[in-house]
């Protein structure tokens, strides 16, 4: 396990500490039930799923909320077993993402009606997950992170909190950066064992090859860079704030027209009578580092720790490169799915196929020509084109 991991991941509030295995301190806490935040306040219990909240305490000091939907709408099935999952949002997104179309069509709620013991992992920087043991969102470094501290610390402390209380594997669903800092993590062995399968969708691992329009304009002018040059910590794209005046920018070069639709591309998949409701849950908050860290990924090959540029690098990792991630160290035997669309802006062929290659064949796929980068989450129809296809494959394994 490496020292970062080693240091303590803690469950709070703090009611027992134990420890889990020799090198792993785990401190473990009762579930808090009042559900406060929106994924059971909004979505699961009025629609009749129970939800249950954990905190848990990464070992850098995050406070990450956790929901849990631990059956479906027609309760327990006495004597069988509720193989957890972990579902894992994208960049800007939170937990709310898995929810917000019917029950019927949401992934969140059909997996819990199938039988599965789902639990909602949001990542440090989200609303639900804007605490530190010391530090507030005011500070500076609150926002000191990038993909190396979602995959180090968020992933694991995440899949302990799961493994302590369930006492079995989980399967993990990522999409998008949720795809990304899963399989960083997942290089770590202590890590990995603690998970069954994967399902990734729409994955984000190798960026070097997408066509999203403002994507590239927004990586290859280095607006990243200005964002951070400006001072600003947290990544802040409302309307009048410079993350907003920045993606203009780009937009000068590109023709943005939908912004979604122009990050994503272009899906008839989306329910537009819904746009306006979504968007009361999206953009999320995260770091301005995240964010430099993915303009990185686009404008070099490979999946890379986050680049501090020489000097940082010799200092930080001792090497002049920051260091990429091998992820042909994931051994085969273990199972990925991932899930693909035809339209989707930001992952490529090419690059999928680099992904797949280095994942050394371990790999089922599903894919959908019509489906762009949000569809797997979003679309109407994925309860039928792609949800049966992921529980078929959790299922046997
Ligand atoms: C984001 O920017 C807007 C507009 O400048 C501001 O009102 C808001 O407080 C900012 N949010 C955060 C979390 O910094
Ligand atoms: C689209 O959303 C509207 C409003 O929420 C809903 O009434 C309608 O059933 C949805 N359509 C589809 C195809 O899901
Ligand atoms: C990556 O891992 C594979 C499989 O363990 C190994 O063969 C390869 O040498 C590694 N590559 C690097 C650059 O370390």
């Amino acid at each position: 396990m490496d020292p970062q991991m080693m240091k303590m991941i803690c469950l709070t509030p703090v009611v027992a500490c134990i420890l889990l295995v020799a090198a792993d301190h785990i401190c473990v806490a009762d579930v808090d039930a009042t559900s406060t935040t929106i994924v059971c306040t909004n979505f699961a219990l009025p629609n009749g799923y129970p939800c249950k909240e954990y905190t848990v305490t990464t070992s850098d000091g995050y406070i990450l909320t956790i929901q849990r939907i631990e059956h479906g709408r027609a309760g327990p099935q006495v004597g069988a077993s509720r193989p957890p999952v972990i579902l894992a949002a994208g960049v800007l997104q939170e937990a709310a993402q898995w929810l917000l179309n019917s029950p019927e069509q949401s992934l969140g709620y059909i997996l819990p009606d199938a039988g599965f013991d789902v639990w909602f992992l949001n990542f440090r920087g989200t609303t639900d997950s804007s605490r530190h043991v010391s530090l507030s969102t005011e500070d500076k470094e609150f926002w000191d992170w990038s993909l190396d501290e979602l995959a180090s610390f968020d992933i694991p402390a995440t899949l302990q909190l799961v493994y302590q209380t369930t006492g079995s594997q989980a399967y993990y669903i990522g999409h998008s950066q949720g795809t990304t800092v899963a399989l960083a993590a997942f290089i770590n062995t202590n890590v990995r064992q603690m998970v069954k399968a994967a399902v990734l969708l729409s994955p984000i691992v190798y960026l070097h090859h997408i066509t999203s329009q403002v994507g590239l304009a927004f990586s290859y002018m280095y607006l990243d860079q200005v964002y951070l040059l400006s001072g600003a910590s947290n990544f802040n794209i409302s309307s009048g704030s410079l993350g907003s005046a920045l993606l203009d920018q780009a937009c000068v070069k590109v023709n943005c027209g939908d912004i979604l639709n122009s990050f994503t591309g272009a899906s008839s998949e989306f329910n537009s009578s819904r746009m306006g409701f979504y968007s009361k849950f999206m953009p999320q908050p995260t770091s301005a580092n995240n964010i430099a860290h993915l303009a990185q990924l686009v404008r070099n090959d490979g999946l890379r720790k986050y680049d501090m540029g020489q000097v940082g690098n010799m200092n930080k990792y001792g090497q002049a490169t920051s260091p990429e991630y091998n992820i042909s160290s994931i051994p085969k035997e273990f199972p990925v799915l991932l899930a693909l669309g035809g339209l989707d802006h930001l992952s490529d062929p090419v690059d999928v196929q680099n992904l797949i290659y280095d994942l050394r064949c371990s790999v089922k796929t599903i894919y959908n020509p019509h489906y762009g980068h949000a569809d797997y989450i979003l679309g109407i129809n994925a309860w039928k084109e792609a949800y049966p296809q992921v529980i078929n494959f959790l299922r046997s394994f």
